[in-house]
């Protein structure tokens, strides 16, 4: 049976064991997919502990994105825009990596929310690795205008000048007093949900039409949904991104796409 894990410290909440047997069950992939803890010091000898035993691929989560990178003997594209790996392939002792969270935060918005990226306004909050990972296919999907938006705003310009040449003309950086006007799309990608803050985004930038998305997910709304939901917007966390993001890794490592949707009604329903 060919073996998958996801690796990270700490890693016992991870919900990707139980969305990859779902994912497995429905497509008939004979596959087994486990959480693995590597020491915080360690995460190379983990990674080929699991190559020597046999594993056919792992997903990567914190802290051990980073390192990742250093890793791989072999990057994809999107992995080397995002400066971080998600998704690791063992291929005839070759480490290959790949980063599916960008492309699972879209394919969560364009198919499960039903918003179109393309010809959309996008109001990006954050210049994190989080952020950063979402820019190359959030600009690939052809929207009018990304707008990047955060605390430090040195950190939204220098994100904003690597990223230039990828849409030319469509990604700008701005500071939070400079937004006027509602968005059809706010995505926070900063961490700030987890500590139960909210960055400082004026009640303009969401409008009735406006989809506000938040990266994090937890079983109660967060902070910055409560709030963009107070201020007329339509809501979404980010447990649908975190099942499309698994999904293209199963597609990454199985060369299968399965039902996404399916799945994560699965999951909204079981917490
Ligand atoms: P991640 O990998 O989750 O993106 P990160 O690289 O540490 O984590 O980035 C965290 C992001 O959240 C940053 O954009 C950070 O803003 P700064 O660059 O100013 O640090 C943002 N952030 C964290 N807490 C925040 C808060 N309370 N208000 C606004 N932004 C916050």
């Amino acid at each position: 049976m060919d073996r998958y894990y996801v690796i990270g410290n700490p890693v016992a909440h991870s919900r990707s064991p139980a969305i990859h047997a779902a994912f497995a069950a429905q497509t008939g992939q004979a596959l087994a997919y486990e959480r693995c803890l590597a020491p915080l010091g360690d995460f190379a000898g983990c990674v080929r502990a699991l190559v020597a035993q046999g594993a056919r691929g792992a997903n990567v989560t914190l802290p051990f994105k980073l390192e990742a990178v250093q890793l791989a003997h072999t990057l994809s594209e999107r992995a080397r825009a995002a400066g971080a790996v998600n998704t690791l392939s063992f291929i005839d002792g070759q480490i290959l990596g790949d980063n599916t969270d960008g492309a699972g935060l879209v394919a969560d918005m364009v198919r499960n929310a039903g918003v179109a990226l393309a010809g959309a306004r996008v109001l990006l909050v954050g210049a994190g690795g989080a952020a950063r990972g979402a820019l190359l296919p959030l600009l690939q999907q052809g929207p009018r205008s990304v707008v990047l938006v955060n605390r430090t705003r040195a950190s939204a310009d220098t994100l904003a000048r690597q990223f230039a040449a990828a849409a030319p003309g469509v990604l700008t950086a701005c500071d939070f007093l400079d937004l006027a006007a509602p968005f059809d799309i706010v995505i926070n990608a900063t961490s700030a949900s987890l500590a139960d803050a909210l960055p400082p985004l004026p009640p303009a930038v969401f409008g009735p039409a406006t989809l506000a998305l938040d990266m994090m997910y937890g079983a109660q709304p967060t902070v910055f949904m409560r709030f963009a939901a107070s201020c007329g917007a339509r809501v979404r966390d980010g447990l649908g991104m975190l099942v499309e993001q698994a999904a293209e890794s199963f597609f990454v490592w199985r060369a299968v796409r399965p039902d996404s949707a399916a799945v994560l009604a699965q999951m909204r329903e079981a917490p």
